[in-house]
């Protein structure tokens, strides 16, 4: 059977049930895209119901202040995820339609080559090859070698079974998160061991391949922590400039650094001597 026959055989029957998989709607495939790039599974679940009740459509969420996207954010971190969702959703409106091309999807804001393909074979079912992190790490050990991101693009845009990219893509990422897994892999049950070069043996190629994470920073103590310290309270009120460093909990040389990061981004907003949500 060929490499794509393989997985799809396998895959198909124990596709995991995942609520954005039962959607062909671009706007709620995107939100769940954006929110499982630096979030897990189980956390991402209830907060996409939760986003997409509140902002079912682009129109919805256009509609509202980006304080109002935020807060429904709170506790997936990385906020500017919020914002360029926002910001998607108003040049939806503006274009009037999602735009269905790949051109088209990179010139949405924050919508990267991954997420752009992840639309195209998610949502319009289109023949898109899609590079998450569990996708790159099986094509750096099935070629047994550390790949440029060039060379996993390639390589993953020469699989793609035409009129089948949603079940393919689908099942090459559960075939990562389930079996090639970055660490105890379930080479045994794999549909690729046998043309498999690395097959759980020496190296893991993929270490250092391109498109694969690494392991997250630490978060005690981090920026990121101080930051989402901050945007939690926003979230329920403004904060006196006067208290910024109390409330994330670090000197006010360094809180003064990550408040001025974070207005650039244009996350948070000086309204006097006050600080909140835009
Ligand atoms: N991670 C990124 N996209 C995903 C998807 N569509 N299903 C499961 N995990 C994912």
């Amino acid at each position: 059977m060929t490499l794509t026959g393989r997985v799809l055989a396998w895959g198909v029957p124990r596709l995991r049930d995942l609520p954005w998989r039962h959607t062909r709607d671009p706007w709620e495939v995107l939100v769940s895209e954006v929110m499982l790039q630096q979030t897990q599974v189980p956390r991402v679940i209830p907060k996409w119901h939760a986003f997409l009740a509140e902002f079912p459509t682009t129109a919805a969420c256009a509609a509202a202040p980006l304080g109002d996207v935020l807060r429904c954010w709170q506790g997936l971190g990385y906020p500017r995820r919020a914002r360029n969702l926002h910001a998607t959703a108003m040049e939806v409106e503006r274009l009037g339609a999602f735009p269905r091309s790949l051109d088209g999807l990179l010139a949405l804001p924050g919508v990267g080559a991954y997420t752009a393909r992840a639309v195209l074979a998610f949502a319009f079912e289109a023949d898109a090859a899609v590079v998450d992190t569990n996708i790159a790490r099986v094509y750096a050990r099935h070629e047994g070698t550390r790949l440029t991101p060039k060379q996993v693009q390639t390589l993953a845009d020469a699989q793609v079974p035409a009129g089948d990219a949603w079940a393919w893509n689908q099942c090459l990422m559960d075939l990562g998160a389930v079996l090639c897994r970055p660490s105890a892999p379930g080479c045994a049950e794999c549909p690729l061991v046998d043309t498999c070069a690395w097959q759980g043996r020496g190296d893991d190629p993929a270490i250092g391949s391109a498109g694969v994470s690494r392991t997250q920073a630490r978060f005690e103590g981090s920026d990121r922590q101080a930051r989402g310290r901050l945007m939690r309270v926003l979230s329920s009120r403004p904060v006196p400039v006067t208290d910024v460093a109390a409330v994330m909990g670090c000197a006010t040389d360094r809180a003064d650094r990550l408040v001025a990061s974070l207005v650039h981004d244009g996350l948070v907003v000086r309204d006097g001597d006050r600080l909140r949500l835009p």
